[in-house]
């Protein structure tokens, strides 16, 4: 055998030994949790045979509590980059059979490397995280490695996107690192998510709690909003996440990828019936979305979490576009804390990477109550309307319904910035609706009449002449067009191909304080 003979066949047992992470034990025992390898998991996620890894032989350089005895290739993580349906991502993958996935020095700074890439190349980053979290022996070694992952965390927000699907355990500080990235996919029944798991709860609290209730995947998705989208398994995330890719640009410079293959096939002449006579009624705003959007796809962004504000991303005539959605069949589509947080955040994002943002308004205010007020929602409301009022993307709204009140305005109005908004015949534009209204400003008179119930309903009719319609709206020009339904993703099309090269110069500044 030559030298170089010799040498390959050592780097190919070298390359072997990379490939095994923890073993054929860990990996079996991976498997049987219903857990794909780190590896898998990237050829799931790329492009068939995209993938260019880094750092294949990197290793931990620590020797605390014995751990120069085990000195695995790669650490822990699988680093590098590859595509997505042909475009570039740089993606990590925690090993979990590698010391639990824990995160030391050295597996840091493989993931730091493809994130400085990720911001220098203009590619999103895809983390899949599974990880017991710091390298317990490596100490604060393993803290300032999760530090160096947040400060890169927070200078690529806003210019390259970064999802983060949680797929094992992700306690303590790391979960830190996909809360700031853009998306966080969950799997059901794998993964977890918390600041302190149960134990600590229960020493400190004297709760009894189980890491599922604490921090699974439905409770990310219902209760905290934490979680973006919730997958079914391994194979099913990492299909969604290729899924919300085709949405998204590279990075804020770039317009997301258009397509040609633009049509929906369902009857526009159905939604001409959707919005029930009687203005309580609920009808499903996700039918008008299924008739707008090319081929009535709708990626949905945590749709178990405050489900009477729906976002989600769309194509209009080839275009990605955001939704953003009041629910009439859920809390009448009321706007509160939890809807205007998870709306805003959607927003920013839709507007930080050059997706236009198409509202469809049914709203019948922002939600009254103690519980509301006392959570902070003129603060949290505020949070919405700040991020609609700073959008400079193109932005278009469809009243289909009630647009009453504060909320009107902040749906997208003309006043914030609408570029173009459109009514349905059946829209109501008011300060408030009837009833509400003529409790206020006829109050003394109904009190004097001598049948008050007919007095009050009386106005209620005379109210509803006025005001329940969108024709005063659209006098002032605060409509530019009443629209038939069946008419609606026509000239939506249209308008976003009107609006495809708006640019908005907003006032020079550092950057803007949201109201948080
Ligand atoms: C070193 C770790 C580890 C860690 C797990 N392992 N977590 N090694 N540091 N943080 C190792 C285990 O010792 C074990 O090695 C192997 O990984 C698999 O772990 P198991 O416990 O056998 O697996 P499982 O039963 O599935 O439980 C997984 C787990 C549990 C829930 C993640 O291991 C766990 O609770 N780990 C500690 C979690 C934690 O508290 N981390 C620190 C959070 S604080 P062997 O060789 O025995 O198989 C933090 C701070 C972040 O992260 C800082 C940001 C500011």
């Amino acid at each position: 055998m030559s030298d170089s003979d010799s040498r390959f066949s050592d780097l190919d047992q070298r390359r072997e030994e990379a490939q095994q992470g923890g073993g054929p034990e860990r990996i079996q025992r991976q498997h049987d949790k219903d857990k794909l390898t780190a590896r898998e998991r990237i050829d799931i996620l790329l492009d068939d045979d995209s993938f260019e890894e880094m750092g294949t032989f990197v290793r931990h350089q620590s020797t605390a509590f014995g751990l120069d005895e085990k000195r695995p290739y790669g650490d822990g993580v699988v680093t590098g980059y590859g595509t997505i349906e042909g475009r570039l991502v740089y993606v990590f993958s925690q090993d979990f059979t590698v010391y639990g996935g824990s995160l030391g020095r050295a597996h840091a700074d493989k993931i730091v490397r493809i994130m400085e890439l990720a911001l220098e190349n203009g590619a999103p980053l895809i983390g899949l995280n599974d990880s017991g979290g710091a390298r317990i022996q490596e100490g604060v070694v393993s803290l300032g490695g999760y530090a160096d992952i947040f400060k890169l965390n927070t200078d690529l927000s806003g210019v390259v996107p970064q999802i983060s699907a949680v797929m094992g355990p992700c306690a303590g500080g790391a979960v830190y690192s996909p809360a700031i990235t853009d998306f966080t996919f969950m799997v059901e029944g794998t993964s977890y998510m918390f600041v302190t798991g149960p134990n600590v709860v229960k020493t400190v609290t004297q709760e009894e709690v189980t890491s599922e209730e604490l921090g699974g995947a439905r409770t990310h998705a219902t209760k905290s909003g934490v979680s973006h989208v919730t997958c079914s398994n391994d194979v099913d995330c990492l299909l969604r996440i290729r899924e919300l890719m085709s949405y998204l640009p590279q990075n804020c410079e770039e317009d997301p990828p258009k397509r040609a293959d633009a049509s929906n096939s369902k009857d526009p002449e159905a939604l001409d019936t959707l919005v029930p006579d009687a203005p309580n009624k609920p009808y499903d705003m996700h039918d008008v979305i299924a008739h707008i959007a090319d081929g009535g796809d709708f990626f949905e962004v945590q749709p178990d979490y405050a489900e009477n504000l729906i976002v989600g991303f769309a194509r209009v005539g080839g275009r990605s576009v955001g939704i953003v959605a009041n629910q009439p069949a859920v809390l009448a589509g009321v706007l509160n804390i939890d809807a205007s947080v998870k709306g805003a955040r959607f927003v920013r994002f839709c507007d930080a990477f050059n997706i236009p943002l198409l509202v469809f308004e049914d709203v019948p205010g922002f939600l009254p109550g103690t519980d509301q007020e006392w959570n902070g929602i003129i603060k949290h409301g505020a949070k919405l309307l700040y991020a609609l009022c700073e959008a400079s993307v193109p932005k278009v709204t469809v009243i289909t319904r009630k647009a009453y009140g504060g909320a009107y305005d902040v749906m997208n109005s003309k006043h914030i910035g609408g570029d173009l908004n459109f009514a349905w015949p059946t829209a109501e534009i008011a300060v408030m609706g009837p009833k509400g209204a003529v409790e206020i400003i006829y109050r003394r008179q109904i009190a004097a009449a001598d049948d008050p119930e007919a007095a009050k309903d009386a106005f209620i009719e005379k109210y509803r002449e006025r005001f329940a319609h969108p024709y005063v709206a659209a006098e002032h020009g605060y409509i530019d067009d009443v629209i038939k339904p069946h008419e609606t993703r026509a000239r939506l099309i249209r308008g976003f191909d009107m609006l495809e090269n708006k640019v908005a110069n907003p006032p020079s500044k550092k950057h803007g304080n949201i109201p948080l």
